[in-house]
């Protein structure tokens, strides 16, 4: 499969080392609008470089376009790319709303082409391993559970666009929406959602925000995200059931860890804190490898479009939340 990156900020760099350990994959290009971006690429991949997908598209023979720009482009190149009739792999969240990931997941459907999203918690080791303890009941029913995701203070990137709320979606569409989704694949759907922040627009560089979801089958959960915490990344959860707790930190629970922020592609400064795993291959890797063979052989990934989606919709329902004050439901809980 001959890949495109888009996007070569954090996360495209996180991306393409990780094609270089895919068998039977090559990353053939990178698109980004920053020159000095390109040529980094160059040099350390071996790659040509275009300043957009729309070149990169009409330079290169392509099977799949791996989209890592800001999450408020994300709609416009997943579009650009299933017109061209190729395969797309996008970073999460999705979308900046509910209307434009529909619009993305239908553009795909209607190109038949496969979308893949990038909910990489699903491959940490440790989530998984939660999700089959609680699915084998032998911890018995899930009462509560808490989750946490945070640290390493403020992400700085490209043009400051984490800051920019209608950019970004700010935390709660950011961040946490890796424990909504997490939560969601383990748990079920989720019924209703009250959220509390400190809300973010006009000083979103302290945003601290609490979330309590119902799920359909009675569980009740809190996710705690936030860019306050000026120490080392972390993640937690803690499932409290019939037979006891079922816990994980990452402060303690992995026996090597790396503390290294990602620079920011820009300014050399610490970027966004790419949370790490110990393990021979890493997450983004494995992740990366599904979504490949997934398209190669026209199967669906397992965090397709329409997954990615839901987990979308229960961070707009926090951010209303937050507005507003008040609960609010989901049609589909
Ligand atoms: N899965 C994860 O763990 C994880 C972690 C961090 C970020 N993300 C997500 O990855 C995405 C990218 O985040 P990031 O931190 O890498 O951002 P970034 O700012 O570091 O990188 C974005 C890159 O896109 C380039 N770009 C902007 N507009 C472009 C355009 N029109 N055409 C070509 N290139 C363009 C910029 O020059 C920059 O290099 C976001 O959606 C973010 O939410 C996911």
């Amino acid at each position: 499969m001959r890949v495109g990156i888009v996007g070569f900020g954090t996360m495209g760099t996180t991306h393409a080392a990780s094609y270089q350990r895919i068998a039977d994959c090559e990353l053939v290009a990178i698109a980004d609008i920053r020159p000095e971006r390109r040529a980094l690429a160059e040099e350390q991949h071996d790659v040509r470089s275009y300043a957009t997908l729309r070149d990169m598209l009409s330079a290169e023979a392509l099977d799949v376009i791996d989209v890592c720009v800001p999450t408020f482009l994300h709609r416009e190149h997943v579009e650009i790319a299933a017109e061209a009739g190729k395969h797309v792999f996008c970073e999460k969240p999705l979308a900046r709303s509910r209307a434009e990931g529909q619009a993305m997941v239908d553009a795909c459907r209607k190109a038949g082409v496969i979308l893949g999203v990038g909910h990489v918690v699903r491959f940490f080791p440790e989530y998984q391993r939660a999700k089959a303890v609680i699915e084998s009941g032998q911890m018995g029913n899930v009462g509560t559970v808490y989750t946490y995701r945070g640290g390493g203070g403020f992400p700085t990137a490209w043009q400051d666009w984490y800051a920019r709320y209608e950019w970004s979606g700010g935390l709660t569409l950011d961040l946490i929406i890796h424990d909504f989704d997490f939560l969601r694949w383990t748990l079920g759907e989720v019924e209703r959602v009250f959220a509390k922040s400190t809300w973010g627009r006009e000083n979103n560089r302290m945003e601290h925000v609490l979330v309590s979801l119902r799920f359909a089958n009675g569980v009740i959960g809190n996710v705690e995200g936030t860019w306050l915490d000026l120490g080392t990344f972390g993640t937690k959860f803690e499932f409290a059931c019939d037979e006891g707790l079922l816990t994980h930190d990452s402060h303690w629970s992995s026996a090597l860890k790396s503390y290294q922020l990602q620079s920011a592609a820009h300014t050399g400064k610490p970027g966004v804190a790419v949370p790490e795993s110990p393990m021979a291959i890493d997450p983004y890797t494995l992740e990366l490898k599904h979504f490949i063979e997934c398209a190669r052989e026209g199967k669906e990934p397992m965090i397709n479009g329409e997954e990615a989606l839901r987990a979308v919709e229960i961070a707009v329902a926090a951010q209303e939340s937050i507005k507003t004050g008040k609960p609010v439901r989901l049609e589909r809980g």
